[in-house]
This record gives structure tokens, C-alpha cells and sequence, in this order.
């Protein structure tokens, strides 16, 4: 490798000094620890790496070559601890692009003690550089990207003293470059050995030369033969079939056969591995010589011919091999060479799913800290706190950080085997983690937990479960039996009482109870204490609390009622009319309306009959929600409609049910989708709604259902202010004041005006008077839209339903859904990565489609609003009321600049 030719660059780079800069055709070359821009000697510009990696420090090398005498600046890493990476932009993603770093040591420290450390990109840790070995040491890759942006990271070996590195560039290839013959390795990058221009020996050639800018090595000692001289010839050639487009430079000189029957390389290899061999060849003598390619000594192509002014390619994998020759058999004339590149093939290791790396960064944001979670989760090296299994994420350990509750994003972590949320002041009951199948450890030690709900049975591969020192009251529940695989279960210092279960008194289980109230197996030595109250007994503590919301009102119902869908009703009933006394605000007399012989609300009562005739006996569906699915209906009066059809099994929704009837039959707003009627017969719960021809806003922005039509920027502000409206009545119009809890994209609908109105109150909350500062419920929101304060607080509010219509301006204005499974892990979460941006008036994410149509101070207007709408503390977000304004303001100012040009649509 030729290094001298390196630093004259380097060194030619600061004699230049500041010139500007502009890209080269998507170059981007960064000097790292430069603290100022400047283009060298080939007109390529080079920038400091300071806005592509945010640790190391920075220092300069004093250098002497000869004569001459320079700085280079470099960047080190004495921090031991986390990921050192740089972040590298790449333009065009699904391309191919050249990746080249240098590290350089040089006795920067006085240490004299080069250093020693493993290098990745993206997820693939590719090599280990050894600065002892060579210094200067040089790394090139060929990567095919997927991403937007391409980590690559230095990481610390165990004595391996302190990474450095000097500069790294980043050059496009062609689109189809460096694939052929890789069909059998998907999922393989390439990392340089050797590129050789057969027959040149005066130096290395680049750009530019070589338009992509790779280093082309002159032909030196790789053969022991020695054998040929170089033709240097100056002929063209049509190159569009070489999709690596080698530099015509290359290609007009070879290393020629004379005298002896074969020409032979030898590459000594630096392990054993798998390589990608490329032979480039070129007629560039008069006659066309015919010859038998062999590698390693197999024939690998025979009778090759290479035809006068034709310039072809042959590409080659070797699997498991330690060193390479490459040798030409003459057949026929002089067999020639012009270039040959080899390649190791590196291994890339999948990606973690997207749903795991969206939880994990909802838990991190949900921290209020910094864990320094970028990137893929488990590969090159799994984050802090986590530890993987390939691209599994299989354990977590948060342990003393202040989370409060357990959140809803912890149930997306599917392939835990160990979670330890030890002394994180968790309270209340144990939840969210009923669909951890695979856990086999949890610790929820030292917190303030409650109780044990309902989640821990469905855990049926755990093993240890350790919650010692919480204040878990009333009685171990019988179902901890069902656990097989349970070995340990530390009940410590609870405040439980009341016999252990029978089901845990076995061998294989170890059952640690000191601590408690009065906690045995045999019922003698606790006999005061009632036998099996019920961990949640719904009827004891509802009576007895202050507060009624409608959490309670489920699990009284859920409680109480066997599974007759009438009793549910009238249990309900009885429980509303009790309700009625301690509230002030609502009136619940109302609710006897619900009684069907005497309904006498706006909607009117369908029969099952009639519902089967409107639907011709539910044919076609149109929807699918939490609720059930929605049918397509048209009653006898020819006016159509949708029919909502719910199929939960269990009663828990009857309510909901009696509340959505009640509350739409009454709630009429013009962007409100209003009830017709309903049905209740058979044990059927149908809902019939006005139906709206314009299809869901999601259908519209991302073609769902065979729906797509551009919606210009003025349009997606008309139906903003239009759902906006809706909700602000919701929550300020109407009585009792509503909050949505389920705002998102799908539950938007348009008319054929294109008129928006927002639908889907079955999971609407009332708020009384009482408790209109905290909502308790039983959280149904949507991934992606929920409000990340309610992991915290565990209550819902309006500005809960402010976040989730945050997100729908964001998807508008970015014209992408808010969990994305595509991109980096950074922009799977629509607000995660849109916020900075629309914060900083950084206007590039906005949709391609509405590029170029939109008023800057609209956008600026919309953008603003819809960053504060998701901002993190509630208390930071405005009131639906002001949404309402301001996105009037920018539909208006949109409007005026539309009139302006002259093409109002
Ligand atoms: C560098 O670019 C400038 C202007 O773009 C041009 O005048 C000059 O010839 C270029 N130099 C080289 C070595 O290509
Ligand atoms: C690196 O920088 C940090 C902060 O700038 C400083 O505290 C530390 O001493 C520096 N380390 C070395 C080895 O220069
Ligand atoms: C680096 O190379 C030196 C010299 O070959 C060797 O002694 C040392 O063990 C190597 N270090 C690593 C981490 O491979
Ligand atoms: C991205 O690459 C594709 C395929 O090479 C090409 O057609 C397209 O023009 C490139 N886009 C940009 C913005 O460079
Ligand atoms: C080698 O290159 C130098 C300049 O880069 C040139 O002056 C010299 O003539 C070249 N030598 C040969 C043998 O081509
Ligand atoms: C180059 O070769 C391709 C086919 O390989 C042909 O389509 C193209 O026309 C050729 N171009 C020139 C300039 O001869
Ligand atoms: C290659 O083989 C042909 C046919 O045997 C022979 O005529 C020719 O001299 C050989 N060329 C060299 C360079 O040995
Ligand atoms: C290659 O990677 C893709 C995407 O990460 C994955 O779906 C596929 O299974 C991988 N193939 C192999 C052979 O590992």
C-alpha cells in the first residue's frame, strides 16, 4: 500500500488551505479533528467531522516527511465506555457506496504504544486495526446500503489502548457495482484487500482518474514470477457492460504473458475467510488471446478469450480460504491481465425488528435520560442495558432509574428472557407484561408495587420472580401455581397476608416469605386472617373509594356479571343510577335512555332484520377497528351507511357500548361522524353511522382500500382545522366534555366534499367535574399516537388526545405513518425524528408531494403547533382551542398564497 502517496494528499490538503467547498457527486470527505474546511490538491473538499460524531477528542500530529513538515488533526476516543461512531448521511438510499477510512497514530500521546481496535459499519463488526501492524492503517468497504444514515464505529479492545482516526470518505458507486456473482451471499459487504492495476508500477491512481475515487494500487510484488512487462496503451473502450466502471487509466495497461505458459498472482490473505474476486480484462493488444483462468488451482473458467478493444469482467467467490493465486493458462497468443480486486466478505448481521427498537426508544424517552440508545440495538454491540441473542433483544436492566410504572412498550420486548426493573419507584399493580412468553426472570424488587394483577400467570416460562421489598397487599393469588417453570419466588418484606397457595408448595420451588403481615402455607398459624379475598376485589373497594371512574366501573362489571349481555346492562345501570348520586355534573337519568322501550334519543333502533337487509346479511366490510369490524349498509330510503358490528367475547365492553350509543346519539357536530341508530338484539352489539364516501385520512395520505389522491398542502390544512374543530367540541362543546383517547389518522373520515369529521367514540371518556384534572382509565390508545406522559402518570386527559393530533399534523406535513419499519431506527418514530426538524424550520422532511406548493409561513405555523402538540410534559402542549387557531391562521395564510399565484385548488 502506497502511504507516501497518502500524506502528500494530506499534506497538499493544508498547504491549500480554505478554498470553500461543495460536493464532489455525493463525496463526502471528513478530516477528522479538523477544526476548518478546505479542498485538496484534486478539488475534493473536505470538512471537519465535527457534525457526524458527538464523543472523542481532537488533537493534531506534528508530521515530518523529508523535507516537509505539517499538522494533521486527528480524533481519539479515551472515554472507555459506550459506542464511538460516527453517523455518515448517505443521499441515495438502496445504493452502493465506497466507504474508505484511515487511522493514524504516530506517537500523538508520546506513549509510543499504537493502539489496537475493531471497526464496524452499519451492524457488521469488519476488521480489527492494528495501528502496531501498519500506521497509517487503511480500511475500504463496499457497503450496500438500506438506510439514510451508515454508523460506523471504532470500539475499544481490552488493552487495545485508545482508538484514532484521521479521516473517512464516503464515495457513491455504481447502482449495480460489486454484485454480480454475490447472488449465494446476501448479506455480505465487502472490505478491500487488494486492487491492483496490472502493469503500472508508478504509483496509485484515483481521482481524478477514477471518477468513483477508488485507490488504484500499482502492480508490484504480487507475483513471485515476475514475468511481464506493462503495456501502456491509449485506446477507448465501450465500458457499459463492466458495472463497476473501472478508470480507462486502469484498463489501458496489463500485465502481458511472454515466454513462460502462465502468468500467476499470489495474494497472501490475512485469514481465513470467504472472498470476492474481480478480474478485469481488456483487448488491448492487436490480437485476442485465449487462455484458462484457474484460482487456487482450479480451472475456474476455461478458454477465456478476450477480444481486441472488448473489455470484460469475471467475477469470483471463494469460500474458506487462507491465501489466493490467481493464474493464467495460455491457450492461445499472449493471455493479459488489467486488473484485479479482492474482496473479504463480512458478514452483516439482521437488524433488530422495528417494533423492538420503537419500544425501546419510547422506554428511553420515557426516562427523561439520555442512555445513548442510537442505532440498532444489538449489533455490533448491544446498547447498555440490554443484552441480545443475534437481533433478539433478550434481557433489559433499568434498574435504579425512576420509571414509575411499567409501561405499555415493555409488552413489545417479545423476546425477553430477563427484565430487572429493580428500584424504579414502580407503583400500583404489576401490568403490561402479559405477552412476555418468553421471560424467564423478573425482578421487580424494591418499588412501591401494590399489587399483583392479572399479568403474571400468562408469564409461563419464568423462572425467578423476585418482588421483595414492594407493598403488595391481601393474598398470593392461586394462579402463581400455574407457573411450571417457577423455581424462585421472593415474597419478602410485602405487606401480603393469608395462606400461600397450595399449587406452590412443591420441591422444585423455593417460596420466600419473610417479611409479611402473615404469610404461610398452613392456614393455623395465620387463622385470623379471611381466607382468599380476591387480589382486586373489585366490590369491596369500590364502595369504599372516593373516586369513581370508569376502570373501576369495568372491573365491577367484569366482576359482577356472568356473561349475560341484558344482566350487564342492567348491572350497569344500577351502577350508573349509584354513581349519579355522588356526581354533580352529569346527569344520569339520561342513561335510563338506554333502556330500548323507552329510547327516545336522535338515533333511532334498528331491528337484526332490518341490519341484515341494509347490509345484504353483511357482505361487504369496509373497516376493521378494536371495536369490531365495519360493514357497508344502505337502508330502505336508499342513504348509506356504516354498520358497526362488535365482536368482543368478553362483556368488558358493554359499557362502552352503553356509552357510545348514549353519547353519539346525542353529540351532533359537522365534524363529528354522527349515529344513526343502533341494534341490540341476540347478544349483538351494531352501531349505524352516516357513512362518509371520502374513505379514513389514512386511506388518503398512505393509498390504503385503493384510495390515493394527492392532497396538497391547503387541503390537509382544511381537514386539520376540520378534525380540530371536532375535537375542540369534544372537549369544550360538548356536555359532558368528551376526550377522544384514540385520535389517529383512521379515525378521520372525509366526506365527498373532502370535508373531515372524526369518528370512532367507542372509547371515549366522559369528564366530570369531579375528577376533570386525572382521568384514570383503562388505556386503548393506538402505537405511535400515544402520549408519552401517560406511561408516567397513567392518566388521560385532553392533551392527551392534543399528542395524538400532533401526530396526525406531523403525518400530514411529513406524509409518513408514525411507526415506519424502514430507515434508520432513528425515524421508525414519526415524532422522534420529525421534531428537531420542524423546530429548527428545517423544512426537508416535509412530504415530496407537497414540496414546492406550500406558503413557508403556513408550514412554519402548522409545523410549530403540531411540535408543541407532541411535546413530552403535557403541561408544555397548547389547548385543543389553540391548535384550533393556528391552524386556522395557517390555512388562511395558505390560502391568501395560493390566491396569489393564481391557482387556487
Ligand atoms: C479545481 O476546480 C477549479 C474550479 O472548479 C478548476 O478551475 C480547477 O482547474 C480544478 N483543479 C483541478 C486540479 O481539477
Ligand atoms: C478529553 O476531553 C475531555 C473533555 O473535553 C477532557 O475532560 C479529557 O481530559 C480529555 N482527555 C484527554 C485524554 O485528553
Ligand atoms: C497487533 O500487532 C502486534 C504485532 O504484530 C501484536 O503483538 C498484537 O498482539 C496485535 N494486537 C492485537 C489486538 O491483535
Ligand atoms: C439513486 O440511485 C438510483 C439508482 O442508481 C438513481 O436512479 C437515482 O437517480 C439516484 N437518486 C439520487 C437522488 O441520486
Ligand atoms: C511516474 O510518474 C511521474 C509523475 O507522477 C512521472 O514524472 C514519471 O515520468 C512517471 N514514470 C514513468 C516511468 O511513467
Ligand atoms: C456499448 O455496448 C453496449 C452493449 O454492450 C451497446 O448497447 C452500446 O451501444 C455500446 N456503446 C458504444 C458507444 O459503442
Ligand atoms: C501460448 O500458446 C501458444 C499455442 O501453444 C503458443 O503459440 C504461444 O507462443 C504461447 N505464448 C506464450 C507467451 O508462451
Ligand atoms: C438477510 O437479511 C435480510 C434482512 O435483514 C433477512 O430477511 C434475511 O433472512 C437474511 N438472509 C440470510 C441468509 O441471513
Amino acid at each position: 500500500m502506497d502511504t507516501v502517496c497518502f500524506w502528500v494528499c494530506f499534506f497538499l490538503l493544508f498547504w491549500l488551505g480554505n478554498v470553500g467547498f461543495c460536493y464532489q457527486d455525493g463525496f463526502l470527505s471528513l478530516s477528522c479533528g479538523a477544526t476548518a474546511d478546505f479542498v485538496d490538491s484534486t478539488n475534493i473538499s473536505w470538512v471537519s467531522d465535527s457534525t457526524y460524531v458527538d464523543t472523542g477528542n481532537t488533537t493534531t500530529i506534528d508530521f515530518i516527511e523529508g523535507t516537509s513538515s505539517s499538522h494533521v488533526p486527528i480524533r481519539f476516543f479515551p472515554d472507555s465506555k459506550g459506542r464511538k461512531c460516527y453517523r455518515l448521511p448517505v443521499k441515495n438510499v438502496s445504493s452502493v457506496v465506497l466507504v474508505r477510512t484511515q487511522f493514524v497514530y504516530k506517537n500523538y500521546d508520546g506513549l509510543a504504544k499504537p493502539p489496537a481496535f475493531s471497526v464496524s459499519l452499519g451492524t457488521a463488526i469488519t476488521t480489527t486495526a492494528n495501528l502496531t501492524v501498519s500506521d497509517p492503517w487503511t480500511e475500504e468497504f463496499v457497503w450496500s446500503v438500506n438506510q439514510d444514515i451508515l454508523p460506523l464505529c471504532l470500539h475499544a479492545l481490552p488493552g487495545g489502548g485508545v482508538p484514532v482516526i484521521s479521516s473517512l470518505e464516503v464515495r457513491p458507486l455504481p447502482q449495480r457495482a460489486y454484485t454480480s456473482g454475490m447472488e449465494d451471499f446476501p448479506n455480505k459487504s465487502l472490505r478491500k484487500c487488494y486492487r491492483i492495476n496490472c502493469g503500472y508500477a508508478n504509483g496509485s491512481l484515483r481521482y481524478p482518474l477514477d471518477s468513483y475515487d477508488r485507490i488504484w494500487d500499482a502492480d508490484q510484488s504480487f507475483s513471485p514470477f515476475h514475468l511481464s512487462t506493462g503495456f501502456n496503451i491509449q485506446l477507448s473502450f465501450n465500458l457499459s457492460s463492466i458495472e463497476e466502471s473501472p478508470p480507462l487509466a486502469v484498463l489501458q495497461t496489463a500485465r502481458v504473458l511472454a515466454r513462460r505458459d502462465a502468468l500467476a498472482y499470489y495474494f497472501p490473505l490475512d485469514k481465513l475467510g470467504d472472498y470476492y474476486i474481480v478480474l478485469y480484462f481488456a483487448g488491448i493488444l492487436p490480437v485476442s488471446p485465449t487462455f484458462d483462468v484457474l484460482i487456487n488451482g482450479d480451472v475456474v473458467w476455461s478458454s477465456y478469450t478476450v477480444k481486441n478493444s472488448e473489455a470484460t469482467a469475471l467475477f469470483f467467490t471463494r469460500k474458506g480460504i487462507k491465501s489466493l493465486s490467481i493464474t493464467l493458462k495460455n491457450i492461445s497468443f499472449n493471455p493479459l491481465i488489467n486488473a484485479i480486486e479482492v474482496y473479504e466478505m463480512v458478514d452483516i448481521p439482521s437488524e433488530t425488528s422495528s417494533t423492538t427498537v420503537s419500544a425501546l426508544q419510547v422506554i428511553q424517552q420515557s426516562t427523561g435520560l439520555d442512555l445513548g440508545w442510537q442505532d440498532d440495538p444489538c449489533s455490533p454491540t448491544p446498547w447498555d442495558h440490554i443484552s441480545c441473542q443475534g437481533s433478539l433483544v433478550t434481557s433489559l436492566g433499568l434498574p435504579n432509574i425512576n420509571l414509575r410504572s411499567i409501561s405499555p412498550t415493555f409488552g413489545d420486548l417479545l423476546d425477553l428472557r430477563t427484565l430487572d426493573l429493580h428500584n424504579t419507584s414502580l407503583t400500583g399493580k404489576i401490568q403490561n407484561l402479559d405477552s412476555l412468553q418468553h421471560l424467564e426472570k423478573l425482578n421487580l424488587s424494591f418499588n412501591q408495587l401494590t399489587s399483583f394483577g392479572s399479568d403474571l400467570e400468562n408469564l409461563i416460562s419464568l423462572q425467578i420472580l423476585d418482588l421483595q421489598n414492594n407493598s403488595l397487599e391481601g393474598t398470593v393469588p392461586e394462579s402463581l401455581g400455574e407457573l411450571k417453570d417457577l423455581h424462585l419466588l421472593n415474597l419478602e418484606n410485602n405487606k401480603l397476608q393469608g395462606t400461600l397457595p397450595d399449587s406452590l408448595n412443591r420441591e422444585s420451588l423455593e417460596v420466600r416469605s419473610s417479611g409479611n403481615l402473615c404469610l404461610s402455607f398452613s392456614i393455623s398459624t395465620c387463622s385470623e386472617v379471611p381466607s382468599n379475598p380476591s387480589i382486586e376485589t373489585p366490590q369491596v373497594t369500590i364502595f369504599n373509594k372516593k373516586q369513581h371512574d370508569d376502570h373501576n366501573l369495568r372491573t365491577i362489571i367484569l366482576g359482577a356479571v356472568g356473561g349475560v349481555l341484558f344482566a350487564v346492562i342492567v348491572t350497569s345501570l344500577l351502577v350508573f343510577l349509584y354513581m349519579r348520586r355522588k356526581r354533580t355534573e352529569v346527569t344520569y337519568s339520561e342513561r335510563a335512555g338506554v333502556d330500548m322501550r323507552n329510547w327516545n334519543a336522535a338515533a333511532r333502533i334498528f331491528s337484526h332484520k332490518e341490519i341484515k337487509a341494509a347490509t345484504n346479511n353483511f357482505k361487504e366490510v369496509i373497516g376493521r377497528g378494536s371495536f369490531g369490524s365495519v360493514y357497508i349498509g344502505k337502508l330502505p330510503d336508499g342513504k348509506l351507511v356504516a354498520v358497526k358490528v362488535r365482536f368482543d367475547r368478553t362483556q368488558l365492553g358493554a359499557d362502552s357500548f352503553i356509552n357510545e350509543v348514549h353519547l353519539l346519539s346525542q353529540i351532533r357536530h359537522q365534524n363529528l361522524v354522527s349515529l344513526e341508530g343502533f341494534c341490540h338484539e341476540s347478544k349483538q352489539q351494531i352501531l349505524v353511522y352516516e357513512y362518509l364516501p371520502g374513505g379514513s385520512l389514512a386511506d388518503n395520505l398512505y393509498g390504503a382500500n385503493g384510495r390515493r389522491i394527492t392532497l396538497s398542502w391547503v387541503r390537509r390544512l382544511k381537514i386539520a382545522v376540520d378534525a380540530a374543530k371536532g375535537l375542540d367540541y369534544l372537549h369544550n362543546g360538548s356536555n359532558p366534555r368528551i376526550i377522544h383517547r384514540d385520535v389517529k389518522c383512521s379515525n378521520i373520515l372525509l366526506d365527498m366534499e373532502m370535508n373531515a369529521k372524526v369518528c370512532d367514540f367507542g372509547l371515549s371518556k366522559q369528564v366530570t367535574q369531579a375528577d376533570a384534572t386525572h382521568v384514570t382509565t383503562v388505556v386503548k390508545g393506538t402505537a405511535g399516537y400515544l402520549d408519552p406522559e401517560y406511561y408516567s402518570t397513567q392518566q388521560l386527559t385532553e392533551k392527551s388526545d392534543v399528542y395524538s393530533f400532533g401526530v396526525v399534523l406531523l403525518e400530514l406535513i411529513c406524509g409518513r405513518e408514525p411507526l415506519s419499519h424502514s430507515g434508520t431506527p432513528d425515524s421508525f418514530n414519526l415524532v422522534l425524528w420529525a421534531k428537531p426538524y420542524l423546530q429548527a424550520g428545517a423544512f426537508e422532511i416535509v412530504d415530496e408531494s407537497i414540496k414546492g406548493n406550500f406558503d413557508v409561513e403556513s408550514m412554519r405555523k402548522a409545523a410549530l403547533i403540531a411540535s408543541r402538540s407532541v411535546e413530552r410534559d403535557a403541561a408544555q402542549r397548547p389547548v385543543m382551542a389553540e391548535v384550533l387557531a393556528e391552524l386556522k391562521e395557517a390555512y388562511s395564510i395558505q390560502l391568501s398564497y395560493l390566491a396569489s399565484c393564481g391557482h387556487l385548488n
